[in-house]
């Protein structure tokens, strides 16, 4: 527990980073939970079980909804807030991970047909 709340120790003094850090790691986790619902739907549906794929569609959609409302706790920070922390993460490294990379690994087993 200790490890994971200090994923949440600001670089800089600017309020604002606080809730741009938790809620990015918010979304993250999420991302996870939306992809494993969508491959257990993907798998139901290559085994023929299409209501157990509307299942794990439902509850896909459940988490997207949660998803899209984490985005609420950005809706108050100003581009000025924004800019005073975002240097403080450094630049992007080429070979990082991305969100499109993590999602796009969902078909990586079983493209999309
Ligand atoms: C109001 C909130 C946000 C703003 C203003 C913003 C702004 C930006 C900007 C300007 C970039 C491209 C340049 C750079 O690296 O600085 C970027 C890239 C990126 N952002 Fe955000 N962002 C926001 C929220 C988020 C959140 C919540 C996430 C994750 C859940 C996220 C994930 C990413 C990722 C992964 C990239 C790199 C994309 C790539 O690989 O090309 N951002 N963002």
């Amino acid at each position: 527990m200790d490890t994971l709340l200090s994923l949440q120790n600001t670089r800089t003094d600017e309020p604002a980073e606080t809730a741009f850090i938790v809620s990015t790691q918010v979304m993250e986790l999420l991302f996870t939970l939306v992809q494993q619902r969508w491959e257990a739907a993907r798998d139901a549906m290559e085994a023929d079980d299409v209501p157990g794929a509307l299942a794990w569609l439902r509850r896909a959609c459940n988490a997207q909804d949660v998803l899209n409302a984490s985005w609420g706790l950005l809706t108050d920070m100003t581009p000025t807030e924004f800019n005073r922390f975002r240097p403080a993460f450094g630049e992007r490294p080429a070979s990082s991970p991305t969100v499109t990379a993590n999602w796009s690994s969902c078909w990586e087993t079983s493209p999309p047909r």
